[in-house]
């Protein structure tokens, strides 16, 4: 009978958690608060927002008023974070944006959880969704453990970071009961096509130019989005009060590869002759401070969870795909308009 406060569950990983929580949670309330930027589509969640246990509030993590509100009329008992600004190359462009929304946006709702449960912290938890970009590039051979020191190097992780460092202090000082998760690159169906995997996937359907940063040299760590939501869930039901678990897919790919192997897919998917998409792949200039390689160890949420990514790349690209391509109205939607001045301005002096 828990009532949970979703925030950012209009976007991305976001949608997934909800879809996830109110479908397998029938008897917990679920409040979804998002402030509906351009990464926010109530689109994603078309298929449960009819179901009784879920309910939407528009609004922004800054507003401390509105918070208040929400907590108190739903008696809100636990929360799962994730509104944040998530694309680094936006970040690099504004980077106080970054900082108001990630870190004092967390700090808002840090302060609207302490207040509303006021010392009664038996059965609250407060669960952070962080990244694991806040460790910085791992080198060759090393993997991220949850003891690994912070060390990050973009705007978007610097907030991601801080962000992670006001949820510890608030356990710390306050006794706020608080969880942290660091996961890997995540991909499927309703990601932002400014992130790499939906952006080739669309500029291969119009055969546009697929701009590769520098030399496609940069490794990630790609994971399911699915997979990620269910480890939110294990972690939110038996997680550690206190502590960080890291999550990934241990999936390692060079850009340069998966952008290969995504025009395979599509060559495949579309009719294609094999070959004919990848001639679009165009190198572009790098991103500044482009951080060589993300690589998880998930080894703790494995052993004390129960939890391990189900989607092997294969079938979540495959499936990534055929969503993409089986919602061209959603992609046609979303890429009008707003996205295109983005895309011109972003990628104009690559
Ligand atoms: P996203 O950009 O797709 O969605 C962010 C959501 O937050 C949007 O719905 C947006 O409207 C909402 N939002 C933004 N500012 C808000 C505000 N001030 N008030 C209320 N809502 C606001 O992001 P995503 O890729 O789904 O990432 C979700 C979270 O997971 C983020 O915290 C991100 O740092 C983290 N994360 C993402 C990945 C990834 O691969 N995408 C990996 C690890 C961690
Ligand atoms: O690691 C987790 C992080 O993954 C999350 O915290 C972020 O919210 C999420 O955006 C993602 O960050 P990345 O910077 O790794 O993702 P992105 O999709 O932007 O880029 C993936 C890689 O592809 C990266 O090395 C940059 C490269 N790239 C990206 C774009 C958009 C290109 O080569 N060309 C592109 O056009």
């Amino acid at each position: 009978m828990r009532k949970i406060l979703i925030t950012g569950g209009a976007g991305f990983i976001g949608s997934h958690v909800v879809r996830r929580f109110v479908t397998r949670y029938p008897s917990y309330t679920i409040v979804n608060l998002d402030k509906l930027t351009y990464a926010g589509n109530l689109e994603n969640l078309r298929d449960v927002e009819g179901l009784p246990n879920y309910h939407f509030e528009k609004g922004d993590i800054l507003n401390v008023r509105f918070l208040t509100d929400v907590f108190k009329r739903y008696e809100i008992d636990g929360v799962i974070h994730l509104a944040a600004e998530s694309h680094v190359d936006r970040s690099l462009h504004n980077p106080a944006e970054f900082a108001v929304t990630n870190v004092i946006g967390t700090i808002q709702l840090l302060n609207a959880a302490l207040t509303a449960w006021d010392g009664a912290f038996q059965g609250k938890l407060f669960y952070h969704i962080s990244t694991d970009e806040v460790y910085g590039t791992a080198a060759p051979g090393t993997y991220f453990t949850e003891t690994t020191p912070i060390d990050p190097r973009s705007p978007y992780s610097a907030s991601k970071a801080s962000s992670d460092h006001f949820v510890t202090a608030f356990n710390n000082s306050y006794g706020l009961p608080t969880v942290i998760s660091r996961c890997s690159n995540n991909y499927g169906p309703y990601q932002f096509p400014e992130k790499l995997i939906p952006l080739m996937i669309n500029n291969i359907r119009l055969r546009k130019p697929l701009p590769v940063y520098g030399e496609g040299e940069n490794i990630r760590d790609w994971l399911y989005v699915e997979d990620h939501a269910c480890a939110i869930d294990k972690i939110f039901h038996s997680g550690e009060v206190g502590t960080v678990y890291n999550i990934g897919g241990n999936n390692e790919w060079k850009n340069i590869d998966l952008v290969k192997l995504l025009c395979r897919i599509m060559d495949q998917k579309l009719g294609r002759e094999e070959g004919e998409s990848a001639k679009l792949i165009t190198f572009v200039k790098d991103r500044p401070g482009h951080d060589l390689r993300y690589a998880i160890d998930a080894s703790k949420v494995i052993s004390e969870t129960g939890w391990r990514p189900e989607t092997s790349f294969d079938i979540g690209l495959e499936k990534t795909v055929d969503w993409y391509l089986a919602n061209d109205a959603w992609l046609n939607h979303v890429t009008s308009g707003e996205y295109l001045r983005y895309y011109e301005e972003m990628y104009k002096n690559r």
